[in-house]
């Protein structure tokens, strides 16, 4: 899939997103107080190994300089623009990797204490639960991992439609948007939350509403799970609705890429004609139709001589 996300500073081009990232980065501060609100009251990030997960510039990670003394950081994007922002801007104190479309990322199992992800889930897709696993992969046995996900909040603002979450698990809306026009976007319901990603994780503490998602804090479970595993769907019969709504919505979605894609296709017909007209009305092409007779002629004739050559033989 293609990257650079619209919400990164380093690859923000329009008016539109540079006002918003502006605004966007200024959240970091209370980015940082929602995490450490939602971690156990003695926590202590001295000595702990904490990852960011589609960290983008380092939003996050620039407010947590201070504990970067004592502890150490690592942000983790696919997009290259945004990694190479946050190794000239944070690294050192801060650790900057870059990772692929899908797992693996290049750590040991077990390698963190602590892994958050913000606004990350909200637009993965079909790399959402594997990427989850990985999270899962790389945490210390009984590690946090603290992830926010689009849901009541927002419902009306980017899927268009009123909050209803008996048609919503993870529904994903418009799958094929390019990052330059936001994305794919993805709602979650509690529920949804709760029956798979509780597979892999205890669901500790879900905080309800901050920057208009639900933020997550999960602890490692034991267990060893594939993607299908998480994906199964329970005995709930909101799983077999909210398939049929993101269905229903896919088909929508479809539609309407066609139709644009036919007016595109006629805008792009009526421009070729214009173009073939005016060149047709032109002096040159005008005088040079005696020429283009002639050749249509001789390649008439030369077609008719192979084709009674064929007849003999
Ligand atoms: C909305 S931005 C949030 C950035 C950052 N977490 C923050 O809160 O400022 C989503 C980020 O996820 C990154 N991303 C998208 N798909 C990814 C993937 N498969 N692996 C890692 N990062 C990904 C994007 O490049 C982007 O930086």
């Amino acid at each position: 899939m293609p990257h650079p996300d619209p919400h990164t500073a380093a690859s923000s081009d329009t008016e539109w997103q540079r006002t918003f990232v502006a605004c966007w980065m200024q959240l970091g501060p209370e980015t940082k107080e929602a995490i450490v609100g939602l971690l156990p009251d003695d926590w202590s990030f001295a000595g702990k190994r904490v990852l960011d997960f589609g960290s983008g510039p380092g939003r996050t990670l620039k407010e947590f300089v201070p504990e970067a003394q004592t502890g150490e950081f690592w942000g983790i994007d696919i997009d290259a623009a945004s990694v190479d922002q946050l190794r000239a801007t944070l690294c050192p104190p801060m650790h900057a990797a870059r990772c692929g479309y899908s797992p693996p990322l290049d750590f040991e199992p077990g390698s963190f204490d602590l892994v958050w992800a913000i606004s990350v889930f909200t637009h993965l897709t079909d790399n959402s639960i594997p990427w989850l696993l990985e999270l899962h992969r790389v945490l210390k046995p009984g590690g946090f991992l603290i992830a926010n996900y689009m849901g009541r909040w927002i419902s009306e603002l980017v899927a268009g439609e009123p909050w209803d979450d008996t048609r919503i698990g993870m529904n994903v809306f418009r799958h094929t948007h390019p990052w330059s026009e936001g994305g794919p976007l993805v709602l979650i319901s509690d529920w949804w939350l709760r029956e798979h990603w509780g597979r892999a994780f205890e669901v500790v503490d879900i905080a309800p509403r901050i920057h208009n998602s639900s933020w997550a804090l999960l602890r490692k479970r034991d267990v060893s799970l594939t993607a299908d595993d998480v994906a199964r769907p329970g005995d709930d019969r909101r799983e077999y609705q909210a398939v049929r709504h993101n269905l229903a919505r896919a088909q929508r979605e479809i539609e309407g890429a066609e139709a644009r894609l036919a007016a595109a296709q006629r805008d792009a017909a009526e421009q070729l004609a214009a173009v073939r007209r005016s060149y047709e009305d032109s002096q040159s092409w005008r005088l040079t139709r005696p020429l283009r007779e002639i050749t249509r002629r001789v390649r008439a004739r030369r077609t008719a001589a192979r084709d009674s050559s064929d007849d003999v033989t």
